[in-house]
């Protein structure tokens, strides 16, 4: 018996999560056929196209061309687009899986969830308790009701727990990411990215920036370029970026300024092996992007976190982060501690072992197989005793 799973992408980290998850789904589970469902909410070569093309991921079977807007209506945008395909898909998914905490993520488990197609979230429970972030609100609300919750280190499954999600409903399969980094590795090395921009290798700094605290602050964000040219003094700076936060620097007419630095190489967002042939020989990476957090740590590269929380504290406790809000008097100390050898040695945590896609894959294939949990779940099965729609999950 063949069963249907939509696989949901929206975002640039998503696209990096999904490719285990499908390569796993072909060889270990054949009888379960993705549908790729690209939102949209990415849509510019360089933040989608170029993650699809160098990971080799297969084009989206539907995409849904949501573009940009403001959370509420990019959100409200996704929500009907996939409520709509899901209705007239034939056959109609029997599951949706989402993954990460992207405006796509929340939208998609809703829809899915109100035609009383269950949802799997791939990266479950990861908690950063500041819901002024718009991604731990998406967090919260994808969990609250997804049937199954796949988790990629051992808070995941406390905060679920906590939030008295059942047991059963966890699995602890690891970190999809990493599974892609421990495959493109070679790859990205062969690409001497950093030997290609004149940056000595392992003696730059790789420096992120896009969260809307840091970049919509114009106060928060003018402090983050004067510390950057201070690290640049110590260190060279690699600086990609973000769509986002081009357009807050150069309303603020930073932007020009920083080009002109001589040490700070002002790049467009990065192709995911571009990226990884940077960080992987980074004397340090300071960023504010949870995946790069978890990418550092998995790398053992020193990573200096702009922002005061994270939902990925494994990479503070065990992994190489260390959490710095916009103290950058402290950055500026720690980038020391660095240059001289003194900063802590972290490593890589359990299951981010390159495996994570095999036991998604997995996971997935009980699901279907009705192993310990009920497919449609107790939201599904009151949406479909109340008669509004008929699935064929059970
Ligand atoms: C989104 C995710 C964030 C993730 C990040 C990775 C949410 C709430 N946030 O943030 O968790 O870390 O992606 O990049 O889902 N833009 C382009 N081209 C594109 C896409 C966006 O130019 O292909 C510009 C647009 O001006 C847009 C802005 O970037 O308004 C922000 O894009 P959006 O998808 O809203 O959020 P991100 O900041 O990218």
């Amino acid at each position: 018996m063949t069963h249907t799973i939509a696989c949901v992408v929206g975002a640039r980290p998503n696209f990096v999560k999904i490719g285990p998850v499908l390569a796993a789904l072909r060889t270990q589970a054949p009888e379960i056929q993705p549908v790729l469902v690209h939102t949209g909410q990415h849509y510019d070569t360089a933040m989608s196209g170029c993650f699809f093309h160098q990971l080799r991921l297969p084009d989206p079977d539907v995409y849904l061309k949501v573009g940009s807007g403001r959370q509420g209506e990019q959100v409200a945008k996704i929500l009907w687009k996939y409520e709509y395909w899901l209705v007239n898909a034939r056959p109609r998914p029997e599951a949706t899986l989402v993954v990460g905490d992207v405006n796509s993520t929340v939208a998609c488990a809703l829809a899915s969830v109100k035609m009383g197609i269950p949802v799997i979230h791939l990266e479950a429970g990861l908690r950063s308790f500041d819901r002024s972030m718009p991604e731990e609100v998406n967090r919260v609300l994808t969990d609250a009701i997804s049937h199954l919750l796949l988790v990629s280190e051992p808070s995941g499954r406390e905060n679920l727990l906590h939030e008295g999600k059942q047991d059963s409903a966890i699995r602890c399969t690891g970190n999809v990411m990493i599974d892609v980094l421990r495959n493109q590795l070679p790859f990205a090395q062969r690409l001497n990215q950093a030997g290609k921009l004149g940056l000595p290798s392992g003696r730059f700094c790789l420096w992120t920036l896009h969260r809307p605290a840091n970049v919509d602050d114009a106060p928060i964000l003018n402090k983050f370029v004067v510390a950057m040219q201070d690290v640049a003094r110590r260190l060279p700076v690699a600086f990609p970026v973000h769509p986002r936060t081009r357009d807050r620097l150069r309303a603020l007419g930073l932007f020009e300024p920083l080009i002109r630095c001589p040490r700070v190489h002002v790049l467009e967002p990065l192709g995911y092996l571009e990226c990884l042939s940077l960080s992987s020989c980074a004397k340090l990476i300071v960023t504010d992007s949870g995946g790069l957090q978890e990418e550092a740590s998995a790398l053992e590269v020193p990573c200096l976190v702009l922002r005061s929380n994270t939902e990925r504290p494994i990479t503070v406790a065990e992994g190489t982060s260390t959490l710095l809000g916009s103290d950058t008097r402290q950055l500026l100390e720690f980038v020391d501690e660095v240059c001289q050898g003194r900063y802590k040695h972290g490593r890589c945590p359990q299951l981010w072992d390159g495996k994570a896609g095999q036991r998604v894959a997995h996971a997935i294939k009980e699901f279907f197989a009705g192993a310990g949990i009920s497919p449609l779940g107790r939201v599904g099965e009151e949406i479909a005793q109340a008669g509004y729609i008929a699935t064929g999950a059970r």
